[in-house]
Protein backbone atom coordinates (compact mmCIF):
# COMPACT_ATOMS: atom_id res chain seq x y z
CA UNK A 1 0.00 0.00 0.00
CA UNK A 2 1.01 3.68 -1.00
CA UNK A 3 2.59 5.78 1.99
CA UNK A 4 1.05 9.54 1.86
CA UNK A 5 4.42 10.65 0.14
CA UNK A 6 4.27 8.36 -2.55
CA UNK A 7 0.73 9.22 -3.36
CA UNK A 8 0.34 12.95 -3.29
CA UNK A 9 0.67 15.01 -6.07
CA UNK A 10 1.94 17.79 -4.13
CA UNK A 11 4.17 18.08 -1.15
CA UNK A 12 2.54 16.65 2.54
CA UNK A 13 4.02 17.78 5.64
CA UNK A 14 3.78 17.81 9.08
CA UNK A 15 4.88 19.95 12.05
CA UNK A 16 7.54 18.98 14.31
CA UNK A 17 8.85 18.96 17.48
CA UNK A 18 13.00 17.53 17.62
CA UNK A 19 12.28 16.23 21.02
CA UNK A 20 9.69 14.03 20.10
CA UNK A 21 12.41 12.96 17.23
CA UNK A 22 14.72 11.78 20.08
CA UNK A 23 12.00 10.01 22.35
CA UNK A 24 9.25 8.39 20.13
CA UNK A 25 10.55 6.06 17.22
CA UNK A 26 6.93 5.59 16.25
CA UNK A 27 6.26 9.31 15.70
CA UNK A 28 9.82 9.27 13.97
CA UNK A 29 9.24 6.80 11.88
CA UNK A 30 5.84 7.66 10.26
CA UNK A 31 7.34 10.80 9.75
CA UNK A 32 10.31 9.25 7.75
CA UNK A 33 7.77 7.00 5.86
CA UNK A 34 4.86 9.64 5.34
CA UNK A 35 5.25 12.83 5.06
CA UNK A 36 8.02 15.03 2.71
CA UNK A 37 7.93 18.39 3.55
CA UNK A 38 8.07 19.49 7.73
CA UNK A 39 7.51 23.06 9.05
CA UNK A 40 9.42 23.52 13.27
CA UNK A 41 5.87 23.39 15.33
CA UNK A 42 8.22 26.25 17.95
CA UNK A 43 11.89 25.94 17.25
CA UNK A 44 11.96 28.60 14.76
CA UNK A 45 9.85 31.23 16.69
CA UNK A 46 11.22 33.95 18.39
CA UNK A 47 11.07 33.63 22.08
CA UNK A 48 13.14 30.18 20.80
CA UNK A 49 15.70 31.49 18.35
CA UNK A 50 16.30 35.21 19.83
CA UNK A 51 16.00 34.67 23.55
CA UNK A 52 17.97 36.90 24.86
CA UNK A 53 18.86 40.65 22.62
CA UNK A 54 21.47 39.69 19.73
CA UNK A 55 22.02 36.42 20.93
CA UNK A 56 20.97 33.69 18.31
CA UNK A 57 20.30 30.38 19.19
CA UNK A 58 19.85 27.80 16.70
CA UNK A 59 20.22 24.50 18.73
CA UNK A 60 16.72 22.81 18.33
CA UNK A 61 16.00 24.44 15.40
CA UNK A 62 18.97 22.63 13.39
CA UNK A 63 18.17 19.33 14.55
CA UNK A 64 15.33 19.75 12.98
CA UNK A 65 16.76 20.66 9.94
CA UNK A 66 19.25 18.70 9.93
CA UNK A 67 17.43 15.57 10.09
CA UNK A 68 15.24 16.91 7.34
CA UNK A 69 18.41 17.88 5.34
CA UNK A 70 19.55 13.67 5.99
CA UNK A 71 16.14 12.70 4.93
CA UNK A 72 15.58 14.90 2.23
CA UNK A 73 12.70 16.55 3.46
CA UNK A 74 11.62 20.12 2.31
CA UNK A 75 11.96 22.80 5.08
CA UNK A 76 9.23 25.24 5.46
CA UNK A 77 10.57 28.40 7.78
CA UNK A 78 7.68 29.27 10.76
CA UNK A 79 7.77 32.09 11.89
CA UNK A 80 9.72 34.99 11.76
CA UNK A 81 7.69 37.78 12.81
CA UNK A 82 4.46 37.00 14.96
CA UNK A 83 2.89 38.77 18.13
CA UNK A 84 2.56 35.61 20.09
CA UNK A 85 5.80 33.25 21.21
CA UNK A 86 7.57 36.81 22.09
CA UNK A 87 10.54 36.81 24.39
CA UNK A 88 10.29 38.84 27.22
CA UNK A 89 13.16 40.94 26.43
CA UNK A 90 10.97 42.02 23.53
CA UNK A 91 7.69 42.41 25.18
CA UNK A 92 9.88 44.69 27.87
CA UNK A 93 11.82 46.69 25.13
CA UNK A 94 12.39 50.07 25.32
CA UNK A 95 13.14 52.41 23.07
CA UNK A 96 12.65 54.92 19.88
CA UNK A 97 11.03 53.84 16.59
CA UNK A 98 14.25 53.13 14.71
CA UNK A 99 15.59 51.17 17.70
CA UNK A 100 12.19 48.77 17.41
CA UNK A 101 12.98 49.08 13.55
CA UNK A 102 16.64 48.03 14.01
CA UNK A 103 15.31 44.94 16.54
CA UNK A 104 12.72 43.90 13.77
CA UNK A 105 15.22 43.97 10.97
CA UNK A 106 17.84 42.56 12.69
CA UNK A 107 15.72 39.75 13.47
CA UNK A 108 14.52 39.06 10.59
CA UNK A 109 17.73 39.44 8.58
CA UNK A 110 19.89 37.26 10.71
CA UNK A 111 17.73 34.26 10.84
CA UNK A 112 16.82 34.49 6.84
CA UNK A 113 20.61 35.22 6.65
CA UNK A 114 21.63 31.91 9.11
CA UNK A 115 19.48 29.51 7.02
CA UNK A 116 19.86 30.71 3.62
CA UNK A 117 19.79 27.96 0.93
CA UNK A 118 18.22 25.42 3.31
CA UNK A 119 14.70 26.07 3.79
CA UNK A 120 12.28 26.23 1.04
CA UNK A 121 9.80 29.29 2.35
CA UNK A 122 9.19 31.49 5.25
CA UNK A 123 6.22 32.64 7.14
CA UNK A 124 7.45 36.15 6.71
CA UNK A 125 4.56 37.63 9.36
CA UNK A 126 2.37 34.96 10.98
CA UNK A 127 -1.32 36.17 11.57
CA UNK A 128 -1.04 40.32 11.08
CA UNK A 129 -4.74 40.63 10.68
CA UNK A 130 -7.44 40.30 13.99
CA UNK A 131 -10.96 38.44 13.60
CA UNK A 132 -12.16 41.78 13.32
CA UNK A 133 -10.78 42.24 10.06
CA UNK A 134 -8.62 45.10 12.03
CA UNK A 135 -4.57 45.25 11.72
CA UNK A 136 -4.68 44.41 15.95
CA UNK A 137 -3.89 48.28 16.67
CA UNK A 138 -4.75 47.87 20.28
CA UNK A 139 -3.91 46.55 23.93
CA UNK A 140 -5.40 43.62 24.39
CA UNK A 141 -3.93 39.93 23.69
CA UNK A 142 -5.34 40.59 20.05
CA UNK A 143 -3.40 43.08 19.93
CA UNK A 144 0.22 43.06 18.14
CA UNK A 145 3.30 44.75 19.42
CA UNK A 146 4.81 45.06 16.42
CA UNK A 147 1.80 46.68 15.04
CA UNK A 148 2.16 49.34 17.24
CA UNK A 149 5.49 49.96 17.79
CA UNK A 150 5.80 49.82 14.00
CA UNK A 151 2.59 50.90 12.29
CA UNK A 152 0.71 48.69 9.83
CA UNK A 153 3.28 48.62 6.95
CA UNK A 154 5.64 47.01 8.92
CA UNK A 155 4.32 43.81 7.11
CA UNK A 156 5.30 45.31 4.08
CA UNK A 157 8.73 45.82 5.54
CA UNK A 158 9.47 42.24 6.76
CA UNK A 159 8.85 40.96 3.51
CA UNK A 160 11.48 43.45 1.90
CA UNK A 161 13.61 43.13 4.84
CA UNK A 162 13.46 39.14 4.28
CA UNK A 163 14.29 39.03 0.49
CA UNK A 164 17.32 41.29 0.99
CA UNK A 165 18.52 38.62 2.98
CA UNK A 166 17.87 35.70 0.99
CA UNK A 167 16.56 36.14 -2.60
CA UNK A 168 15.52 32.88 -3.75
CA UNK A 169 13.73 31.21 -0.66
CA UNK A 170 9.74 31.81 -0.77
CA UNK A 171 8.26 34.36 1.03
CA UNK A 172 4.37 33.74 2.82
CA UNK A 173 2.14 35.70 4.44
CA UNK A 174 0.30 32.92 6.77
CA UNK A 175 -3.13 33.65 8.98
CA UNK A 176 -6.01 31.74 10.45
CA UNK A 177 -10.23 31.21 10.26
CA UNK A 178 -10.37 32.55 6.10
CA UNK A 179 -12.70 29.43 5.46
CA UNK A 180 -14.83 31.07 8.79
CA UNK A 181 -14.18 34.49 9.07
CA UNK A 182 -15.40 36.37 5.73
CA UNK A 183 -13.99 39.72 6.73
CA UNK A 184 -11.24 38.39 7.98
CA UNK A 185 -10.36 37.05 4.78
CA UNK A 186 -11.21 40.28 2.86
CA UNK A 187 -8.76 42.12 4.90
CA UNK A 188 -6.14 38.98 4.10
CA UNK A 189 -6.76 39.41 0.47
CA UNK A 190 -6.89 42.99 0.69
CA UNK A 191 -3.41 43.19 2.33
CA UNK A 192 -1.69 40.48 -0.10
CA UNK A 193 -3.29 42.12 -3.32
CA UNK A 194 -1.78 45.98 -1.75
CA UNK A 195 1.80 43.90 -1.56
CA UNK A 196 1.43 42.47 -4.86
CA UNK A 197 0.67 45.89 -6.41
CA UNK A 198 3.39 47.69 -4.56
CA UNK A 199 5.92 45.01 -5.96
CA UNK A 200 6.79 44.19 -2.36
CA UNK A 201 8.42 40.68 -2.72
CA UNK A 202 5.78 38.00 -1.47
CA UNK A 203 5.52 34.51 -3.18
CA UNK A 204 2.81 32.34 -1.01
CA UNK A 205 -0.24 32.60 1.28
CA UNK A 206 -1.21 30.42 4.16
CA UNK A 207 -4.14 28.76 5.46
CA UNK A 208 -3.90 27.63 8.72
CA UNK A 209 -7.15 25.63 8.17
CA UNK A 210 -7.55 24.79 12.23
CA UNK A 211 -11.35 23.56 11.55
CA UNK A 212 -13.83 21.18 12.78
CA UNK A 213 -15.72 18.45 11.22
CA UNK A 214 -18.96 21.36 11.25
CA UNK A 215 -16.58 23.88 9.54
CA UNK A 216 -18.57 24.78 6.07
CA UNK A 217 -17.42 23.16 3.07
CA UNK A 218 -18.84 26.40 1.20
CA UNK A 219 -16.96 28.59 3.74
CA UNK A 220 -13.38 26.50 3.20
CA UNK A 221 -14.41 26.61 -0.82
CA UNK A 222 -14.84 30.28 -1.08
CA UNK A 223 -11.29 30.61 0.94
CA UNK A 224 -9.51 28.55 -1.27
CA UNK A 225 -11.07 30.10 -4.42
CA UNK A 226 -10.45 33.69 -3.07
CA UNK A 227 -6.95 32.74 -2.10
CA UNK A 228 -6.27 31.48 -5.40
CA UNK A 229 -7.41 34.80 -7.41
CA UNK A 230 -4.33 36.55 -5.76
CA UNK A 231 -2.20 34.31 -8.36
CA UNK A 232 0.37 33.48 -5.11
CA UNK A 233 1.26 30.10 -3.97
CA UNK A 234 -0.92 28.72 -1.66
CA UNK A 235 -0.65 26.85 1.04
CA UNK A 236 -2.86 24.98 3.58
CA UNK A 237 0.17 25.24 6.27
CA UNK A 238 -1.73 23.80 9.95
CA UNK A 239 -4.28 21.59 8.80
CA UNK A 240 -6.38 19.55 11.67
CA UNK A 241 -10.17 19.09 12.18
CA UNK A 242 -11.52 18.84 15.76
CA UNK A 243 -14.24 16.63 16.36
CA UNK A 244 -15.44 17.98 19.17
CA UNK A 245 -14.86 21.30 20.01
CA UNK A 246 -17.50 21.85 22.59
CA UNK A 247 -16.35 18.93 24.79
CA UNK A 248 -13.27 19.50 26.39
CA UNK A 249 -13.69 15.92 28.01
CA UNK A 250 -14.33 14.04 25.22
CA UNK A 251 -12.96 10.86 25.84
CA UNK A 252 -12.75 8.82 22.61
CA UNK A 253 -13.89 9.51 19.18
CA UNK A 254 -17.27 8.31 18.25
CA UNK A 255 -17.10 6.06 14.90
CA UNK A 256 -19.22 8.66 13.40
CA UNK A 257 -17.31 11.60 14.69
CA UNK A 258 -14.30 9.50 13.21
CA UNK A 259 -16.55 9.29 9.74
CA UNK A 260 -17.52 12.98 9.37
CA UNK A 261 -13.62 13.23 10.14
CA UNK A 262 -12.52 11.27 7.20
CA UNK A 263 -15.08 13.19 5.30
CA UNK A 264 -13.71 16.47 5.94
CA UNK A 265 -10.39 15.84 5.42
CA UNK A 266 -11.06 14.23 1.96
CA UNK A 267 -13.33 17.49 1.23
CA UNK A 268 -10.31 19.41 2.21
CA UNK A 269 -7.72 17.55 -0.17
CA UNK A 270 -10.04 17.32 -3.09
CA UNK A 271 -10.89 21.39 -2.66
CA UNK A 272 -7.32 22.01 -2.70
CA UNK A 273 -6.09 19.71 -5.56
CA UNK A 274 -9.14 20.68 -7.80
CA UNK A 275 -9.17 24.47 -7.11
CA UNK A 276 -5.87 25.46 -7.04
CA UNK A 277 -3.65 25.30 -10.48
CA UNK A 278 -0.75 23.14 -10.24
CA UNK A 279 1.74 26.05 -10.41
CA UNK A 280 0.05 27.47 -7.28
CA UNK A 281 0.10 24.44 -4.82
CA UNK A 282 2.83 24.47 -2.42
CA UNK A 283 1.23 21.84 -0.33
CA UNK A 284 -0.88 20.73 2.58
CA UNK A 285 0.57 20.57 6.16
CA UNK A 286 -0.63 19.12 9.20
CA UNK A 287 -0.16 20.58 12.26
CA UNK A 288 1.54 17.33 14.19
CA UNK A 289 1.86 14.11 13.70
CA UNK A 290 -0.68 12.02 16.19
CA UNK A 291 -3.49 13.00 18.17
CA UNK A 292 -1.12 12.45 21.47
CA UNK A 293 0.58 15.25 20.59
CA UNK A 294 -1.53 17.57 18.81
CA UNK A 295 -1.47 21.59 20.13
CA UNK A 296 -4.89 21.32 20.92
CA UNK A 297 -4.37 18.79 23.99
CA UNK A 298 -1.59 20.95 25.19
CA UNK A 299 -2.20 24.54 24.42
CA UNK A 300 -5.78 24.82 24.18
CA UNK A 301 -6.41 21.97 26.49
CA UNK A 302 -8.94 20.33 24.80
CA UNK A 303 -9.08 16.50 24.66
CA UNK A 304 -9.56 16.18 20.98
CA UNK A 305 -8.56 13.96 18.18
CA UNK A 306 -7.71 16.17 15.18
CA UNK A 307 -4.90 14.57 13.54
CA UNK A 308 -4.71 11.55 10.82
CA UNK A 309 -2.54 9.65 13.48
CA UNK A 310 -4.09 8.62 16.36
CA UNK A 311 -2.13 8.54 20.10
CA UNK A 312 -0.54 5.19 18.62
CA UNK A 313 1.04 6.43 14.96
CA UNK A 314 -1.53 3.91 13.82
CA UNK A 315 -3.47 5.42 10.13
CA UNK A 316 -7.10 6.94 11.28
CA UNK A 317 -10.45 6.51 8.63
CA UNK A 318 -9.15 10.38 8.21
CA UNK A 319 -5.55 8.95 6.98
CA UNK A 320 -7.68 7.40 4.18
CA UNK A 321 -9.55 10.33 3.61
CA UNK A 322 -6.66 12.01 2.58
CA UNK A 323 -5.46 9.48 0.47
CA UNK A 324 -8.10 9.21 -1.22
CA UNK A 325 -8.28 12.97 -1.56
CA UNK A 326 -4.82 12.49 -3.91
C1 LIG B 1 1.38 26.78 18.51
C2 LIG B 1 2.15 25.53 18.93
O1 LIG B 1 1.54 24.40 18.36
C3 LIG B 1 2.19 25.44 20.41
O2 LIG B 1 3.01 24.34 20.82
C4 LIG B 1 2.74 26.73 21.00
O3 LIG B 1 2.73 26.67 22.38
C5 LIG B 1 1.93 27.92 20.50
O4 LIG B 1 1.90 27.93 19.10
N1 LIG B 1 -1.00 29.24 14.76
C6 LIG B 1 0.34 29.21 14.47
C7 LIG B 1 1.23 28.27 15.20
O5 LIG B 1 0.78 29.88 13.53
O6 LIG B 1 2.53 28.77 15.37
C8 LIG B 1 0.65 27.91 16.55
O7 LIG B 1 1.47 26.92 17.11
C9 LIG B 1 -0.77 27.42 16.39
C10 LIG B 1 -1.63 28.51 15.82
Amino acid sequence: EQTLKEKAPFPIGASIDPTHLKTNLRYKNVLIKEFNSITPENMMKMNMIQPAPNRFDYTKADELVNFAIQDKKRIHGHALIWHESLPTWVQNFQGDSLAWENLFKTHIQTVVGYYKGKLAGWDVVNEAIGNDGGTRNDNTNQGSIWRRKLGADYVARAFLYARQADPDVLLFYNDYGQESNPKKLQAIISLVQDLKRRNIPIDGLGLQMHIDINTSEAGINYAIQESVKTGLKIHISEIDIALNPSNSTLEKPTAEMLERQRQKYLMVVRAYKNLVPKAQQYGITQWNVGDADSWIRSYLKRNDFPLIFDVNYDRKPSYYGVLEGF
